[in-house]
């Protein structure tokens, strides 16, 4: 039987784009690490999206506001990380206009940068301990294949 586990397979290549873009941090590249944070950003907005679309709307109608899951503070947590990359990539923007930039900058960078790392750590095990195992529990072994194909992982 299939698991909608699969639909957080995602959430390791993404982990893996953003370490990417802070090996560039630490290399003083600051353009490439822009560029690694704007793609790890499209991803994760294209997951986010599919989550909003589809997974978010049958939590929502199967599990409900239950503790430590409300579908609401998934919600939330989505704009609050998305605000959190915009603020990274325009540090990063002047970080990269400006040749002075050095390791000092680049561990303030890095610093600066925590919250964010903390914000997609805390939602991707809130996604993996609450939202992705609840709702495999809520839905029929129909519903789940159904869910499975909308999220663009259908049978083949
Ligand atoms: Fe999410
Ligand atoms: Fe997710």
């Amino acid at each position: 039987m299939r698991s909608l586990n699969e639909l957080l397979d995602v959430h390791d290549e993404l982990r893996e784009r953003f370490a990417l873009h802070r090996d560039f941090v630490v290399g003083l590249d600051f353009g490439r690490a822009l560029a690694e944070l704007e793609t790890f950003e499209r991803e994760l907005r294209v997951h986010m999206d599919v989550e909003e679309a589809h997974v978010l709307p049958l939590y929502r109608e199967r599990v409900g506001k239950i503790t430590g899951g409300d579908p609401e503070f998934f919600l939330l947590e989505h704009r609050n990380i998305l605000r959190n990359l915009d603020a990274a990539k325009e540090s990063l923007r002047r970080l990269a206009a400006d040749p002075s930039s050095g390791r000092r900058q680049a561990h303030e960078f890095l610093d600066q940068e925590w919250m964010l790392h903390h914000l997609i750590e805390h939602h991707d095990l809130r996604e993996k301990n609450t939202l992705y195992p609840r709702l495999d529990e809520a839905v029929s072994e129909r519903e789940r294949e159904e869910l499975l194909a909308r999220c663009g992982l259908g049978r083949v």
